[in-house]
C-alpha cells in the first residue's frame, strides 16, 4: 500500500495485478480450486478488447493469479460466459480418463458491430485437459449463431437433471430485453427451449450475465431462481442485479410473481454469477459480483489496475411474511480472515487497519455508524424509518464521475436484528441480518478510515482486523 500506483488496492478482494477487469466468467470448481476467469484488458485501465484473465483459489480468499487463458481472435473479442466439468465428455473434446472443462463465452466481432450488420455476437466454446491451465478454443465455433439480435450474450450453462434420470446442459442466455433458454446433449448442438421476460421485471437498460439456479424454500418446497443483470435501470442507477423467483419446468421458466427484487442494494455489485460444480458436501450456492458500476467503472480514481471482485457469498432463500427473497452471506471462508478480535464498549473506537471486519447487534430497528478520517472525509451507514442507506457523499475523492457523490437507500421492511460490514482500501460491504439486505459499495477516501462512531442502538460493537 506504499507506493501510489498501489493507492486504493484491496487486501483480501480480488484485483487483477494490473490492467482492466470487469465481469466474473467462467466459475468453476475442480479439484480443490476455485477458478476464477474475469473480462480482462491487459494492455490498459479502460475497456478494451476483452480477454478471460484467471485466478484459482483453494480457500477463496488466496488468489493466485495463472496466465490469461483466452485471447481474442478472427471472431472477435472474448466476451463474458460461463465453464463446466464435462465429466462424461459429452462433448467429445476430452476423454473418459481426462474429462474437459469445457468455457462457453461469446465472440464479439468488433469490426462487424461497426457496420449495419446485427449478427456480431455469437456464443462459442474452448476446453482445457490440464485443470483450466492452457485452453484450446473449438474448431468449429461459433456452436450457436445469432439469429439478428445485436445483443445476444453472456451464456450461463448448468446441468440438469430429467424426470427420468437423464441429464441435459442448459445455457441461459441474456437477449437484448429477454432471456433464452437453449438445451443441448453435447455442448455443442444448441436448440432453443423458450423465451422469458419481455414483459416482466426491470426494463431500463439491456439485460446480461444472466445464471439459472436451483434452491430449496424454507418450507422445503423446490424453487428456482433467475438472475439478470441490467445496464442501466439498477436501483441506484446505472447498472445492477435483479432476480426472479419461480419455476423451472419442460424447459420453460414461469415466475411466481411479477415482483422487482434485486440482489444487493448498492451501487457496486454487477453481473454476478455462481461457481458450477461445487462438491454437494458443500451444499451452497456460491456467488461473486464485479464490484463496480458501468456509470464510472472507466474512470475511478486506481492506477495499475481497474476494478475488484467483491467478496464470494452464499446465496439462499428467506421468507418475509409470505415473500420469498434471496439472502447473500458473507462466505465463512471469510472468518478465518480474523487476525485480531477488539470488543467495544464505547459508541467510538480507532480502526486497527484498511481491513476490517465490524459486526454489531441492532437494538431498536434504527441505527447509525459513521467511519471517518482526520481530513473530516465520512460515510455514513444507517437504517431509519424502514430505509437503509449508506451515503458517500463526502466519502473521499469523488470529482471523476458527477453520480458518484450520492447518498443510497433501500427499503427494508423487516426488522434489522445484526449487521456485519467488511471494509476494504476502497469499498465497503454491509449484510444485515446474515445478507437478508445487501448494499455495495465502492469508495475513495484521501486517507484510510481511522475512526468508527455508532449511536446507542448499536450493541456489542466488535472490529476484527483482517489479514490473509
Ligand atoms: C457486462 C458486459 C457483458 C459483456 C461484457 C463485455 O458488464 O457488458 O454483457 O459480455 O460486459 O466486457
Amino acid at each position: 500500500q506504499s507506493s501510489v500506483t498501489e493507492e486504493y488496492r484491496p487486501n483480501y478482494h480480488f484485483t487483477p495485478e494490473s490492467g482492466w477487469m470487469n465481469d466474473p466468467n467462467g466459475l468453476v470448481y475442480l479439484d480443490d480450486e476455485y477458478h476464477l476467469f474475469y473480462q480482462f484488458y491487459p494492455d490498459s485501465t479502460v475497456w478494451g478488447p476483452m480477454h478471460w484473465g484467471h485466478a484459482v483459489s483453494r480457500d477463496l480468499v488466496n488468489w493466485e493469479s495463472l496466465p490469461t487463458a483466452l485471447y481474442p481472435d478472427s471472431l472477435g473479442y472474448i466476451f463474458s460466459g460461463s465453464a463446466v466439468f464435462d465429466a462424461e465428455n459429452s462433448s467429445g473434446l476430452g476423454t473418459k480418463e481426462n474429462p474437459p472443462l469445457v468455457a462457453i463465452f461469446t465472440h464479439h466481432n468488433a469490426e462487424e458491430a461497426e457496420t449495419s450488420s446485427d449478427t456480431f455476437q455469437n456464443q462459442s466454446i474452448a476446453f482445457s485437459l490440464d485443470k483450466g491451465r492452457t485452453w484450446e478454443k473449438y474448431s468449429q465455433n461459433p456452436v450457436l449463431k445469432n439469429p439478428g439480435i445485436r445483443d445476444f450474450r453472456d451464456p450461463k450453462v448448468s446441468q440438469i437433471t430429467n424426470p427420468d434420470g437423464s441429464k441435459s446442459w442448459i445455457m441461459t442466455l441474456a437477449v437484448l430485453d429477454h432471456i433464452n433458454f437453449y438445451s443441448s446433449p453435447d455442448l455443442k448442438n444448441w436448440s432453443l427451449l423458450s423465451e422469458f421476460g419481455k414483459t416482466i421485471g426491470a426494463h431500463g437498460g439491456v439485460w446480461e450475465c444472466p445464471d439459472l439456479l436451483p434452491f430449496k424454500t424454507p418450507a422445503g418446497e423446490q424453487k428456482w431462481v433467475l438472475l439478470v443483470s441490467i445496464n442501466p435501470g439498477g436501483p441506484q442507477n446505472g447498472s445492477a442485479t435483479q432476480y426472479f423467483i419461480g419455476d423451472f419446468k419442460n424447459g420453460e421458466f414461469t415466475p411466481d410473481d411479477t415482483m422487482i427484487r434485486w440482489i444487493d442494494y448498492g451501487p457496486d455489485n454487477y453481473a454476478g454469477v455462481t461457481w458450477s460444480n461445487l462438491p454437494t458436501e458443500q451444499n451452497r450456492t456460491l456467488f461473486i459480483g464485479w464490484m463496480s458500476n458501468w456509470l464510472y467503472a472507466n474512470v475511478v480514481p486506481t492506477k495499475a489496475w481497474r476494478s475488484a471482485m467483491t467478496v464470494p457469498r452464499a446465496l439462499s432463500l428467506f421468507d418475509v411474511d409470505g415473500t420469498l427473497l434471496l439472502k447473500s452471506a458473507p462466505a465463512i471462508e471469510l472468518e478465518k480472515l480474523r487476525s485480531e478480535e477488539f470488543e467495544i464498549n464505547q459508541t467510538e473506537a480507532g480502526l486497527p487497519s484498511e481491513a476490517v471486519e465490524l459486526t454489531a447487534e441492532v437494538k431498536s430497528d434504527s441505527f447509525s455508524m459513521t467511519l471517518s478520517n482526520e481530513l473530516g472525509e465520512s460515510v455514513i451507514i444507517s437504517k431509519e424509518n424502514g430505509l437503509v442507506s449508506i451515503d458517500r457523499r463526502n466519502a473521499g475523492k469523488s470529482d471523476f464521475q458527477r453520480d458518484f457523490a450520492a447518498m443510497h437507500s433501500a427499503p427494508m421492511s423487516w426488522e434489522a436484528k445484526e449487521i456485519r460490514i467488511f471494509l476494504d482500501a476502497s469499498s465497503i460491504e454491509l449484510f444485515i441480518n446474515d445478507g437478508e439486505l445487501v448494499m455495495t459499495s465502492i469508495l475513495f477516501p484521501t486517507s484510510p478510515w481511522k475512526n468508527v462512531a455508532v449511536s446507542e442502538s448499536l450493541n456489542s460493537l466488535k472490529i476484527y482486523n483482517l489479514k490473509k
